[in-house]
């Protein structure tokens, strides 16, 4: 039975997120003929739950320095060329209000179902259609990009692979981007789940699911990364911002370094605090800085004297017990892993990729965008600036 023929287009774009919208709607708006394609129900699921709802869109201090790749300088040209300010700029065209929360991170007012409207809004208006609940069969390369689909065939000059990393799975994340890359010729950077709670090991889980809930503000660092944030004490072990960022820079064996008290020399504070009130229990002056369950969870991982007064601890004592406080060397068991990753790190080798245009070295015709590529970017509104930037790069030149 012969096939019926393809239809035709002049860009294919796999992926309905943030980077596969953003692309489609502005080479549309340069006359492309754009076809999105994505096995989901629903375009831009990620950007739906992101931030807690209501979408940490951009950062307004966004810069290079704020991604991880296995080369730093790649993100540099599209980053210049597409800025925070291009998108508030068209979030302010579309009348969605926002606000910065902390830190530069600007977040929707109402609903990040603002942004996803926003985008399909500019889908349609330049004529790009996006079609869902369609499963990508096959891709070959017959001087023209065909795609094999659960519903039918498409065809056109350009494809542009928009389909994320393998964070959250039940969202929809698939291994096809990096499958059409290494089918192209294309390398991988090992990818690992990045921005994502560390888990403890058993006798740590235990003592410190007791204080799950608590939040307290840190230092962390491993490796290059250095965060001041807050830590959050869950039943698996350790979440919050702190411990997010710190995680893209972790490797399995690592220690992470927290200060628990970033703005004191704890050596100093003790000495100063014995002599100041030589009666009072340590348990007592550290329930001054610390929730009290914290101060007895840490009190028995470090087997700290919480009971005796500050007069009968010595100074040596006092060493280590500060050394516990501004630098205690926390071993996390793993991550939590892709169910709960907020990024996919590692990814397409972006040697093998134009900067200014995102178009394959290895296969002309062939672009990636977003979070496939071996940039990542810190908690913030940086992963999706880099989206909107990748993705405006490869529309200026499709
Ligand atoms: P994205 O994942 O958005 O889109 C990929 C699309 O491809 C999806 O629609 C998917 O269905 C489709 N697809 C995958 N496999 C397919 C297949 N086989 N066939 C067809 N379609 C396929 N970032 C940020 O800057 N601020 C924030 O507030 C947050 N918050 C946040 C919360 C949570 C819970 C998560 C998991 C992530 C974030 N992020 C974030 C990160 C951000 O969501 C992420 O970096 C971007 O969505 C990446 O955009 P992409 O378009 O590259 O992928």
């Amino acid at each position: 039975m012969t096939q019926p023929s393809p239809q035709q287009y002049d860009t294919l774009i796999i992926g309905a997120g943030a980077a596969g919208l953003h692309c489609a709607a502005n080479a549309a708006r340069r006359g492309k003929r754009v076809l999105v394609i994505d096995h989901a129900k629903q375009a831009g699921k990620k950007i739906l739950i992101s931030g807690g709802g209501r979408c940490n869109f951009t950062n307004l201090y966004a810069s290079p320095e704020n991604y991880l790749s296995s080369n730093p300088h790649f993100c540099k040209s599209a980053l210049s060329r597409y800025t925070q300010w291009d998108f508030i700029a068209l979030v302010d065209k579309h009348q969605i209000s926002y606000h910065e929360k902390t830190l530069g991170q600007l977040f929707c007012d109402d609903s990040a179902k603002d942004i996803v409207k926003m985008l399909l809004a500019e889908c349609d208006q330049y004529g790009a259609r996006v079609q869902l609940r369609t499963e990508v069969l096959a891709v070959e390369h017959n001087g023209q990009y065909l795609l094999k689909t659960s519903a039918g065939h498409y065809q056109a000059e350009q494809l542009v692979v928009a389909c994320g990393g393998l964070s959250m799975p039940k969202l929809g994340a698939t291994p096809l981007g990096y499958q059409i890359a290494e089918q192209f010729g294309h390398s991988i950077i090992p990818v690992r789940a990045g921005l994502v709670p560390f888990t403890l090991q058993d006798d740590q889980k235990q003592r410190f699911g007791e204080v799950s809930g608590i939040s307290v503000p840190v230092t962390a660092a491993a490796n290059d990364g250095y965060f001041r944030e807050a830590l959050l004490f869950t039943h698996r072990g350790v979440s919050g911002p702190a411990v997010l960022q710190i995680s893209s820079y972790w490797q399995p064996g690592d220690a992470v370094t927290v200060n628990l008290l970033p703005d004191m020399d704890a050596f100093e504070w003790l000495k100063n605090q014995q002599s100041e009130q030589p009666k009072v229990q340590l348990s007592t002056l550290l329930q001054s800085v610390f929730p009290k369950r914290l101060v007895n969870a840490l009190g028995g991982e470090f087997d700290w004297p919480l009971n005796q007064r500050l007069a009968d601890i010595s100074h040596a004592r006092f060493e280590t017990i500060a050394d516990n406080l501004n630098s205690w060397s926390l071993k996390p068991n793993g991550t939590e892993g892709y169910r709960t990753a907020e990024v996919t790190l590692g990814g397409v080798n972006v040697d093998e990729i134009s900067s200014k245009t995102m178009e394959s070295k290895c296969q002309p015709g062939l672009y990636f965008i977003g979070e496939v590529v071996d940039v990542t970017g810190w908690l913030g509104g940086y992963n999706f600036q880099w989206a909107w930037a990748s993705a405006y790069a490869a529309a200026e030149a499709l």
